[in-house]
């Protein structure tokens, strides 16, 4: 018994199950008709996500959702102890129809560019941390879809991505 729960728990980690479930963000609610103060806030002009990265090469969070037009207040942390050069963390948001794994593979090439590649599919990036660091940036939410964000980190974004969903 002992075992498989070990076995469980390591499969867990791998498919990185419960690492983010859904509409856990604040400001997701979709709420077009309402009138209380507290879900007029979802039309704020500004929305702030935390996203986190770990020592397991995993984001917390498998989905963000914001809307259109909203200005992203995003924050990086990194609540693991490993040095960026090792477990080195970032937020790299791509334009739908992204060849992630082309992308990924490219960037490998631009470590001392924080592994972020010369490409017009990068619509915006945070800088690369490591364990015990944070980092914000803030952009202009695009246009109602689906975006793919990764971390650039050699290897990681196999298990670090996830989608912004801009509604
Ligand atoms: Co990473």
């Amino acid at each position: 018994m002992k075992n498989f729960l070990m076995a469980a728990a390591l499969i867990c980690t791998v498919m990185s199950c419960g690492g983010g479930s859904e509409s856990s963000t604040t400001s997701t609610t979709d709420t077009a008709s309402s009138s209380s103060t507290e879900e007029a806030t979802t039309d704020a002009k500004q929305v702030f996500l935390t996203l986190n990265g770990n020592d397991q090469m995993q984001y917390d969070l498998n989905e963000l959702r914001v809307k259109e037009g909203q200005q992203v207040n995003l924050t990086l942390k990194h609540s693991g102890q490993m040095p960026v050069e090792v477990m080195g963390h970032n937020f790299v948001l791509l334009k739908p129809g992204t060849d992630i794994a082309a992308l990924a593979t490219a960037a490998l090439e631009y470590k001392d560019n924080d592994y972020i590649p010369e490409s017009d599919a990068i619509i915006v990036h945070t800088k690369m941390i490591g364990g015990g660091e944070q980092t914000s940036i803030r952009f202009d939410a695009p246009a109602k879809g689906t975006y793919d964000y990764i971390c650039t980190f050699p290897g990681h974004y196999a298990l670090m991505k996830g989608k912004l969903i801009v509604g």
